[in-house]
C-alpha cells in the first residue's frame, strides 16, 4: 500500500467519495462548518487504485482530523493513514491531533481506540446542533442509534519520538 498526499488530480475522486459517505462536502465538528473542497488531505492506493481518504486541517500545534474514509474494509487502509498523518504531524512539531466521531460510529469508536486514541470529552446534543450547520446529517445512523453526540478523541503526537506509531 502506498499512502501519498493528494493532488490536484486526485480531486474529483476525494469530493466524490466524500460525498458518498457525508451527503455533501459539507462536515461539521464542534460547530464549525468545514468546505472538504479545500482541506489537504492524504490517499492510500492498493496497486495504483485509490482505496482510502483522510482529510485535516493544521491549526496552531493542533491538527484536527476531519475526514476517514476506507472503501475496503478491515485491510488495514485506515491503519496506514492515519499512521502518515501521525508521522507528518510528528515531523512538522504538531502537538496534538484530534477529531470528532459521532456516537452511532461504533466501527469508528472502536478504530481509533485501537490506536490509541483517547476519548477526550462527550459533546451531548452537539449533532443536534450541528443540523443547524449542515441540516442534510441524518437523524439515526446506518444501525439505527439515533445520532445525537459529538465524541472528541485525541492523540498526543508529542509523546511520538520516532515513526513508532
Ligand atoms: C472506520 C473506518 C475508517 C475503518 O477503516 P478500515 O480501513 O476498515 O480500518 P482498518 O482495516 O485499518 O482497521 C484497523 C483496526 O481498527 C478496528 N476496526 C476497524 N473497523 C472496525 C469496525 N467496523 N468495528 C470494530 N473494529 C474496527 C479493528 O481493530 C481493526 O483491526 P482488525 O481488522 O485487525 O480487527 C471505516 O470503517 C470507514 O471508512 N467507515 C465509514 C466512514 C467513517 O465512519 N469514518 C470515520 C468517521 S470520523
Amino acid at each position: 500500500m502506498e499512502v501519498r498526499s493528494l493532488e490536484s488530480s486526485d480531486r474529483e475522486w476525494a469530493d466524490a467519495l466524500v460525498a458518498q459517505h457525508f451527503g455533501s462536502p459539507r462536515v461539521v465538528s464542534r460547530g464549525r462548518l468545514h468546505d472538504t473542497a479545500a482541506l489537504p488531505a492524504l490517499i492510500a492506493f492498493q496497486e495504483d487504485v485509490p482505496v482510502g481518504l483522510l482529510m485535516y486541517r493544521v491549526e496552531g500545534d493542533e491538527c484536527e482530523l476531519v475526514v476517514l474514509v476506507s472503501e475496503r474494509p478491515r485491510e488495514g487502509i485506515a491503519i496506514a493513514l492515519v499512521h502518515a498523518l501521525v508521522e507528518h504531524l510528528r515531523v512538522s512539531g504538531c502537538a496534538r491531533a484530534w477529531l470528532v466521531t459521532t456516537n452511532d460510529n461504533f466501527g469508528a469508536r472502536s478504530f481509533y481506540e485501537s490506536l490509541g486514541w483517547r476519548l477526550a470529552a462527550v459533546h451531548h446534543g452537539a449533532v443536534t446542533r450541528a443540523r443547524e450547520l449542515k441540516p442534510e446529517i441524518p437523524v439515526f445512523g446506518e444501525n439505527g442509534v439515533a445520532i445525537e453526540d459529538e465524541l472528541e478523541y485525541e492523540f498526543d503526537v508529542s509523546r511520538i519520538t520516532r515513526a513508532s506509531t
